[in-house]
């Protein structure tokens, strides 16, 4: 990691995703002893903000006993609009002068509304951008040609904040470094994947973003196909080669319009912040398919959905039962459990013991005992260690929407309504005939 001086500008800094989870990492890493002696970290966004608001926002989302840290002594606010060069003028001028004449490196994260498109001048070193990378193909060309005229490819951080999620860094270690898994890893020995996304928060004020995008483009097409990628590809000789593994696969995904269900939780349409007969679905479920040799006929369950009944991120791979002794054997599942409760662990079919011959399931289970770091954490350092190995590039997000711009846009023109589902229920009922269809047992 760099040694130099370095001043991390959040533009978007009076946003949400500022407080909850930006300057919270940053503080984690300067408790980690992860940045450097001298550093800035400097807010910019359009509300008129003392550093004073700022850390009063930031207060309630991280521990009691650092609301004192010295790290927030290095925290400035500057306000400023994002379509003035005056304003960033300024704002460099503000940098020259808390940056003093020590060099500084850069890194400028854009966390702005979707609708702002910021016009920085020359001398950016890094920026880390977030999704929405458009809303579908075309908007997304847009996006990238007018990021690809201000920055090189080399200075773009494209963050999707799943990817640092721990268990899901250990996709790969465990996949392709227990042979167990890494030889049983095709159609002949595994049933489906379930990849689950459930939240049980709504909106949450949210709804001026969400009520244009819609869960399948909030959190399937990127984060969830992110992860699809990770437990799907072949393995890459090294880490220089995931990229193109991920993208070579990305391509083989197809999904047939027939085999989704969209839906809305009730009361979502009545939200202040929502257009009035708004058919936004707060739910998705598809099964896609990976046309290639190794995934023949294997259906891949990707659900996320909002105001259900309970929290969980999760990925089960079925293995398909192949024993004629034990015919009624269930099969097994590797589940990783991403969050909460972080573990991986695999369901193991076993004699009960005793005289019975009965058999029951037994857990192997690896947990977590400590405390994980947020992912925006290892996210961070990896933008300041110049470590692209977890960002996404631009050609993946390309593929993404290729694979979901149809099926959006058919959505999109589905006029009148949309199936509904209880706040607070396991989801629509829609989406059991569609996991029948496929003999998917769903466990979540
Ligand atoms: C974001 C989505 O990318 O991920 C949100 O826009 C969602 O709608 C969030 O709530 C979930 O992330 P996490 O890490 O808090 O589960």
């Amino acid at each position: 990691l760099t040694t130099n001086q370095i001043s991390f500008v959040i533009l978007g800094a009076s946003g949400d995703l500022a407080k909850r989870k930006i300057y919270p990492s940053l503080l984690r890493l300067y408790i980690d002893g992860e940045l450097p002696e001298k550093f800035n970290v400097i807010g910019y966004a359009r509300s008129s903000l003392t550093d004073e608001d700022v850390k009063a926002k930031i207060e309630p989302f991280i521990d009691e006993q650092d609301k004192d840290s010295p790290f927030f002594d290095h925290l400035k606010y500057i306000q400023g609009s994002y379509d003035k060069s005056s304003d960033f003028e300024n704002l460099n001028k503000k940098l020259l002068e808390i940056e003093g004449d020590q060099p500084s490196n850069r890194i400028f994260y854009l966390s702005l509304p979707p609708n702002v498109t910021a016009d920085p001048s020359k001398g950016f070193n890094r920026i880390v951008i977030e999704k929405p990378f458009g809303r579908d193909l075309k908007t997304f060309h847009s996006l990238s040609k007018s990021l690809n005229s201000s920055f090189t490819d080399e200075e773009t951080y494209r963050i999707d904040h799943f990817v640092g999620k721990e268990v899901v860094q250990n996709i790969y270690a465990t996949r392709f470094a227990n042979p167990t898994f890494s030889r049983a890893w095709d159609s002949e020995s595994i049933e489906n994947i379930q990849i689950i996304f459930k939240e049980k928060i709504d909106l949450e004020g949210r709804g001026g973003y969400f009520d244009e995008y819609g869960m399948i483009r909030d959190v399937m097409q990127n984060h969830l196909m992110q992860i699809l990628a990770m437990v799907t590809m072949d393995e890459p000789s090294s880490n220089s080669n995931i990229v193109q593994e991920k993208i070579k696969l990305l391509k083989r995904v197809k999904l047939s319009e027939q085999d989704v269900v969209a839906a809305q939780y009730q009361g979502y349409n009545t939200d202040s912040s929502v257009k009035k007969g708004t058919t936004t679905e707060t739910f998705g479920a598809i099964v896609a398919h990976v046309e290639n040799d190794r995934w023949k006929n294997v259906p891949i369950y990707m659900k996320a959905g909002k105001a259900l009944d309970e929290k969980v991120l999760q990925v089960i791979v079925k293995f398909k039962s192949t024993s004629t002794l034990f015919a009624d054997a269930p099969g097994q599942e590797l589940v990783f459990r991403i969050q909460p409760q972080e573990s991986i662990y695999l369901n193991t079919v076993s004699k009960v013991a005793g005289i019975s011959n009965k058999l029951n399931k037994v857990l192997m289970k690896h947990s977590y005992e400590k405390d994980l770091p947020d992912a925006y954490v290892r996210l961070l350092r990896d933008v300041m260690g110049g470590d692209k190995t977890n960002f996404i590039t631009e050609e993946e997000i390309n593929v993404c929407w290729q694979v979901f711009d149809n099926l959006l846009h058919n959505l999109d023109n589905v006029k009148g309504t949309i199936a509904q589902y209880e706040k607070g229920s396991s989801g629509p009922s829609e989406e059991i005939a569609l996991a029948n269809k496929y003999n998917i047992d769903l466990l979540v």
